[in-house]
């Protein structure tokens, strides 16, 4: 049997395009997987706090030297972290802010991607310590993302892979919903494309996570 965590980000509740997608999504790859176990971190709904003092501390002590007060503060990291080792595969619904990730899934990102934990600092660069598994990401955004002069420059997509890649994350799909703030007929195109993308993912992981 295997598991999957869904992250949705939105706080916008059920007026979200990406916690709609993200649904359906994951009402597709149930009923593809019936036995498939579901981890639910929302992040939108129930928002982490942000590294604070004692986190920082706590996360830079070597762990044989961390005290009673530094465990204390990386409680809600490893629980986190623990998620994410348990998944087979992660699927984040997310809305893009400021031409990037909303702040609830940067705090998520503080919490999980940890020196020394999920990976390693070497003089050749970093080494990621989490297994590979597929990550696939719906993200909404009201606006257009591209390399032209009316398009707005993306710093999402560029650093969620980088970002997942540091950790050992490779196997990274993503499906941008845009111009979903720009009237009916942008706001169907972008459903029409979500309908194929799932549609093509579905079949994807069920041959990864299920095979016949
Ligand atoms: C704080 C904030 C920042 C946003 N920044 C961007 C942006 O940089 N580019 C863009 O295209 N849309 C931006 N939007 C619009 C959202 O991406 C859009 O409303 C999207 O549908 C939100 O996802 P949701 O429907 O899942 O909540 C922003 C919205 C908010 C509230």
């Amino acid at each position: 049997m295997s598991t999957l965590l869904y992250i949705p980000v939105s706080a916008r509740g059920a007026e979200s395009h990406s916690r709609r997608a993200g649904a359906d999504f994951l009402a597709r790859l149930q009923g593809a997987m019936p036995g498939m176990r579901v981890i639910t971190r929302d992040l939108g709904g129930d928002p982490l706090p942000h590294p604070d003092q004692i986190f920082v501390h706590a996360m830079l002590t070597p762990a044989e030297a961390r005290n009673d007060a530094h465990h204390g503060a990386l409680v809600m990291s490893e629980q986190l972290i623990g998620e994410l080792e348990a998944a087979d595969a992660v699927v984040i619904a997310t809305p893009v802010h400021n031409f990037t990730v909303p702040s609830a899934l940067k705090s998520w990102i503080d919490h999980v991607v940890r020196i020394n934990r999920t990976f390693r600092s070497t003089p050749t660069g970093k080494i990621g310590l989490l297994k590979d598994r597929p990550l696939r990401v719906i993200a909404a955004s009201g606006g257009r993302f591209g390399d032209d002069a009316t398009a707005q420059r993306d710093f999402f997509e560029p650093y969620l892979r980088y970002l997942f890649s540091t950790v050992g994350i490779a196997d990274i799909d993503m499906l941008r919903m845009e111009l979903l703030t720009r009237g009916a007929e942008p706001l169907a195109a972008a459903y029409e494309k979500a309908d194929a993308w799932m549609a093509a993912e579905v079949e994807k992981l069920t041959a990864t996570l299920a095979p016949a």
